[in-house]
């Protein structure tokens, strides 16, 4: 039996007939970059989120860049964020030409620690990215009163998160902005690249707007040095039919978590899920010290798996140049050499589940 990390045929088949009549409604009518669609969708997506303002972009990357750009960075300036994530959170940074500052993350939840934050704060500091990773909050309701303490921002990298909340809030919203992904593999994904930008503030979401479309506050009227990053008219036609799925969506990924949980914690160390969350399982990691021969044995076994991720960003030769060195960050490091991501998906059958749990256990038991 083979079993994919994640399968998008499957994922789309039940609601086929609805994303072509939204195509196609697209494709007829002649409108393909910020039209109705894209309107319509930040609305939706901005009610669903309980947040004032959505700002579609091109994806996940650029929402990040541009939240960046929203604040004004000036070189030599420093942000704080976590070496245990993808390498977008951190490259932004450096590309904006400031500087990315690592502080280690949590033991159980593997998301940045607020209590290793302030220490990491000098007067060049001028925001934070949290990242909800694996689809679970950061403790961001302690990293935005650092960060109002000190008069510096916070972007909530959500990339991974959307529909998580924490302590009843959506994960994105509580911060000075935060940035959403669409990525195919994401839990709510377009079928190409897109993403957003989320935000309470109307000063910013109309920098946002003009720096997505070349810092423009009207046509050919140039205000600013901006970008070319918009989400497409087709795009947002598809998210809108999907995020009214989102929920459900979500809810079978915790239903498959806790299945995965009851059965496997005796032997692996399963998610921790921090009190206040809701997690949303958009990856299902588990730790072992025999990590590798564990993927080699379900991959012989037929089951996909995913190592999120092998290298902290602090060891990645493009990092090299901030001068961090292998033991400045042990938990991160641990991590990477320990975590193993499990096929979820919602679509996932009560057979491929079993047979994921079966093979962990007889692994271990062998
Ligand atoms: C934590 C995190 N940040 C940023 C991104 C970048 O998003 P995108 O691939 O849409 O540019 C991703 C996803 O790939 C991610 O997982």
């Amino acid at each position: 039996m083979k079993v994919p990390l994640i399968d998008l045929v499957r994922h789309h088949k039940p609601i086929l007939d609805e994303l072509n009549e939204a195509a196609q409604k697209v494709i007829a009518s002649g409108r393909y970059i910020l039209g109705p669609e894209v309107k319509a969708f930040e609305e939706e997506l901005a009610q669903y989120l309980g947040a004032k303002h959505v700002v579609g972009v091109g994806n996940g990357t650029d929402a990040l860049r541009l939240a960046i750009e929203a604040i004004r960075l000036k070189p030599g300036d420093e942000v704080i964020t976590t070496p245990f994530t993808f390498v977008a959170t951190a490259e932004i940074i450096a590309v904006a030409c400031a500087k990315p500052v690592f502080v280690d993350v949590e033991d159980d939840t593997l998301n940045i620690n607020p209590d290793l934050i302030e220490d990491a704060i000098t007067e060049r500091t001028k925001a934070i990215i949290p990242v909800h990773l694996f689809g679970q909050g950061a403790k961001i309701e302690k990293i935005n009163d650092i960060a109002k303490k000190h008069g510096i921002a916070v972007i909530e990298d959500t990339a991974q998160g959307i529909g998580a909340e924490r302590h009843g809030k959506k994960l994105g919203t509580t911060g000075t902005m935060g940035t959403l992904s669409f990525f195919p593999t994401k839990n709510l994904s377009a079928l190409g690249d897109a993403g957003a930008v989320i935000t309470n503030d109307d000063d910013l979401a109309h920098m946002l707007v003009t720096l997505r479309i070349h810092g423009a506050e009207a046509k050919y009227h140039h205000v600013r040095l901006g970008f070319n990053s918009r989400l497409d008219e087709i795009q947002a036609a598809l998210l809108r039919v999907k995020l009214r799925h989102i929920d459900e969506w979500n809810r079978r990924r915790r239903e498959i978590a806790a299945v995965y949980t009851d059965a496997l914690k005796d032997y692996v160390r399963t998610p921790v899920v921090d009190e206040g969350n809701v997690h949303i399982f958009h990856q299902y990691t588990i730790r072992t010290e025999r990590r590798d021969e564990l993927r080699e044995y379900l991959g012989n076994k037929g089951i996909a798996t995913a190592i999120h991720y092998p290298v902290p960003l602090h060891m990645q030769p493009v990092f090299q140049s901030l001068g961090y060195k292998e033991g400045m960050f042990p938990i991160a490091e641990k991590a990477a050499r320990e975590v193993l991501s499990l096929p979820v998906f919602p679509e996932m059958t009560e057979e491929e589940i079993d047979h994921v749990i079966n093979s962990i256990i007889e692994f271990f038991k062998k």
